[in-house]
């Protein structure tokens, strides 16, 4: 490899050699990930020690510049006033390196010249758009997602970025939740490791190069738990729940050396998080021993009087302070009351000046007082911005993204000479859609649709017709007419329909998630041609499609699939790529089912032990207990078999391990990937234990008749849970283990026994 091969890449193709998940685990953080040292501790306490109580609690306040680079308005001169005086620690919104200079500039003004931080939502890509982090998590492929963590900080950190407010690590079980689209879905093994991968993704090798930005773990915590699946709404759950479930993956991107965390908007049993000592102090800074910073979500220290945990701001900002809120995200209510609370001894100075170490001391790691304008150069912008490299990374992992949900009759891929394909639905144009919500850039020029990489890909072996049929919303039909038309003109109809951008994402909770508008009733309209129909669905989260998942021929999960997303699909589509994705969330049946994550299936008293016999069983009497799709499912262009267990010992003690192994072989006749996963369970514990729990997982290609030897190791930890008294344990006795393809799809089991 020649000196001239980007580093980064070089980096991941050795990363790449590593045998996969449990490797991850293990892996140390980089040693190059800057925790502090003593020079930036010395220098930190000597700033601290020349700053007033004003200029202290400035460097405490972050607000949106939207305002601050456009035309000339009261906001924008008040804000410009509060950089020049230092009062404004933090901005966000700003973005682009001339306009970070420009307001850099203001704050260099300021007394003591202390730099702004400037912060971004890049929640998956900054110029060049990722799949969407669900759709990303759907690759089980930790080293695409971190190269794309690493593109989207690369092309960031080059338009005067230093922070960006993700990876969002909540776990997110209920499909309700407009915001399942932004996490790693419902599994907290997997999310951990996404956690891990996306936080070395944004910071890359060493934080403060200007290739990467600090990452922000959000939303601590269990904010993906809302009561009724609405947003902002409260929580209530138990601490084994909070331990086991939605705190691990937080733990995990600390221990990845996350540069700084964002609390969550919701209540966590009767106390707000942005008031929540409990998470911020005692768990976080306290047993975790965290030494980056807490930015509240947006207003969410003002929010404290709405939800009545604070009778006033002034309230509002000395309970946040003294529970572990560093920094307040446009609340202004630091800004307002926090001198005064210092000044009236409501507030102890050293919670003052231990939030603003922790701030200063990010500014130091960035390298900003050695120059306040580094990441903000024109040239490198423009350089980085047009790499290829970017867009063929998102093109890898919109292919990756993909689940194809069913197949029948080998519909696809296209690979039959087919004279006309007829590409119908609202979203077969689509653009702006296809970039999802949470996204940086929203100029469609650079974005390709389904219709434009199909057409590139087609050329002039197949003729491509066209009609939109039906609006994503709206009940109207009078497409109908011409798409039917359409489609008795072609060999194989492909239709696509799903959401729109903004019906997933923040403030988008649903209370039906059934595909929206006509789109069904199209499907149906076209399968009565007798064609055969292969449905590609765009959506931030599971949907509900009875009728397509039943009837169509074929269907391909395509998520919200970014930038590149129409080339991904076109590759996948025509077999270029055979696509591997498997569910990171449950697709439930019927909305009475939810929640219905897999890790919350209990044996129950009254399991159902015959198929179908559901007298006085845990059951329903209007639909079966199964999802529509499981958690871990998706399919391939071939098939696998799974063979020949093997355990290296029946039984184990603490501290000892025991190794599981298989054959798995491609029995296809194309080449293929297969996520295998290894689920365990406890069958008898103090406290119930789910059926099934996914511990490891190996995503393995393998070449048409080839086979290959997979390993998974058991040790304590992956036999261990919190028990009635929130210790962390394995207990003696048998556990049961399962390897499968999905998690409904287990195809080799065994047991084994802790000593
Ligand atoms: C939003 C989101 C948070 C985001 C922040 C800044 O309300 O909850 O995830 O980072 O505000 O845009």
């Amino acid at each position: 490899m020649n000196s001239s091969f980007p580093k980064h890449l070089l980096a991941l193709l050795f990363l790449s050699l590593l045998p996969g998940p449990a490797a991850w685990a293990q892996k140390k953080n980089p040693a190059s990930i800057a925790t502090s040292t003593p020079d930036v501790e010395r220098r930190v306490v000597e700033l601290l020690a020349r700053m007033t109580l004003e200029e202290k609690v400035g460097q405490l306040n972050q607000y949106s510049g939207r305002e601050v680079t456009g035309p000339a308005s009261d906001r924008k001169n008040t804000l410009l006033a509060s950089i020049r005086a230092g009062q404004v620690g933090s901005m966000l919104n700003v973005k682009g390196v001339k306009d970070t200079r420009e307001i850099q500039a203001e704050a260099l003004k300021s007394r003591l010249k202390i730099p702004l931080l400037f912060s971004l939502d890049v929640i998956h890509g900054y110029q060049t758009t990722f799949p969407i982090p669900l759709g990303e998590a759907a690759s089980w492929d930790l080293e695409a997602i971190r190269l794309g963590a690493h593109v989207a900080a690369r092309e960031a950190a080059a338009s005067g970025i230093h922070w960006t407010f993700a990876p969002m690590v909540d776990i997110g079980r209920d499909p309700r939740w407009g915001r399942v689209m932004e996490g790693a879905g419902e599994d907290t093994y997997l999310g951990s490791l996404i956690a891990k991968a996306r936080v070395l993704g944004f910071q890359g090798e060493k934080l403060g190069g200007t290739d990467a930005v600090m990452a922000c773990a959000k939303h601590f915590a269990a904010y993906g738990a809302a009561i009724a699946g609405r947003d902002y709404n409260a929580v209530d759950m138990s601490p084994q729940q909070l331990w086991e479930v939605y705190l691990p993956p937080f733990k995990a991107a600390a221990d990845a050396g996350v540069a700084t965390f964002m609390n969550s908007f919701n209540a966590l049993n009767g106390i707000p998080a942005t008031g929540s000592a409990y998470l911020q102090r005692d768990i976080l800074k306290g047993q975790w021993q965290y030494p980056g910073f807490v930015v509240s979500d947006w207003g969410s220290i003002g929010e404290l009087v709405n939800w009545g945990y604070a009778a006033d701001k002034t309230a509002a900002a000395q309970k946040a302070i003294t529970a572990g809120s560093d920094m307040d995200m446009e609340s202004d209510a630091y800004h307002k009351n926090l001198a005064q609370l210092v000044q009236t001894g409501q507030v102890k100075i050293d919670l003052v000046d231990d939030a603003v170490r922790r701030v200063l001391r990010k500014k130091f790691e960035l390298g900003l007082f050695d120059d306040a304008y580094r990441f903000s150069d024109e040239q490198r912008e423009k350089q980085v911005l047009s790499d290829p490299q970017n867009r063929a990374a998102a093109r890898r992992m919109a292919q990756k993204s993909f689940v194809l949900l069913k197949n029948e009759n080998a519909t696809l891929p296209l690979t039959k000479p087919l004279r006309r394909v007829a590409l119908i639905g609202p979203l077969a144009k689509a653009k702006r859609d296809l970039n999802g919500s949470w996204t940086v850039d929203t100029d469609t020029t650079r974005i390709t649709s389904l219709y434009e990489g199909l057409r590139q890909r087609a050329g002039k072996t197949t003729e491509l017709l066209y009609a939109k049929g039906c609006e994503i919303t709206g009940d109207s039909r009078a497409g109908f007419e011409q798409a039917i038309a359409t489609a008795k003109n072609a060999d194989l109809i492909l239709l696509t329909v799903g959401e729109a951008w903004d019906m997933s994402g923040e403030a988008k909770s649903r209370t039906d998630i059934h595909m929206p508008g006509a789109q069904e009733e199209l499907f149906q309209a076209l399968k009565a041609t007798g064609k055969p129909v292969a449905v590609v669905v765009f959506g931030g989260r599971p949907l509900i499609f009875d009728t397509i998942a039943e009837q169509a021929d074929a269907i391909l999960y395509a998520w919200w699939p970014g930038s590149e997303g129409g080339t991904a699909l076109a590759d996948v589509l025509y077999g270029d790529y055979n696509p591997a994705g498997k569910l990171p969330i449950t697709f439930p049946r019927s909305m009475g089912q939810i929640p219905i994550a897999y890790s919350q299936q209990y044996s129950t008293g009254r399991p159902i032990t015959r198929p179908g016999e559901i007298r006085y069983k845990s059951a329903y009497i209007d639909a079966p207990n199964t999802p529509r799709y499981a958690f871990g499912y998706g399919l391939s262009y071939t098939t696998f078999n799974y063979s020949d267990l093997k355990i290296s010992r029946p039984q184990m003690r603490t501290g000892e391990s025991v190794q599981v192994s298989f054959t798995l072989t491609n029995t296809g006749n194309v080449a293929g990937e297969e996520v295998t996963q290894f689920y365990l369970r406890d069958p008898v514990a103090s406290v119930v234990r789910p059926l099934k729990e996914l511990k490891d997982f190996r995503k393995i290609s393998l070449r048409s008749g080839e086979s290959k030897t997979v390993t998974f190791t058991i040790d304590k930890d992956k036999l261990a849970f919190y028990n009635s008294k929130l210790e962390w344990v394995a207990e003696p006795g048998k556990f049961n283990f399962m390897v499968g393809s999905a998690s409904d799809d287990i195809r080799l089991e065994g047991s084994m026994e802790l000593l």
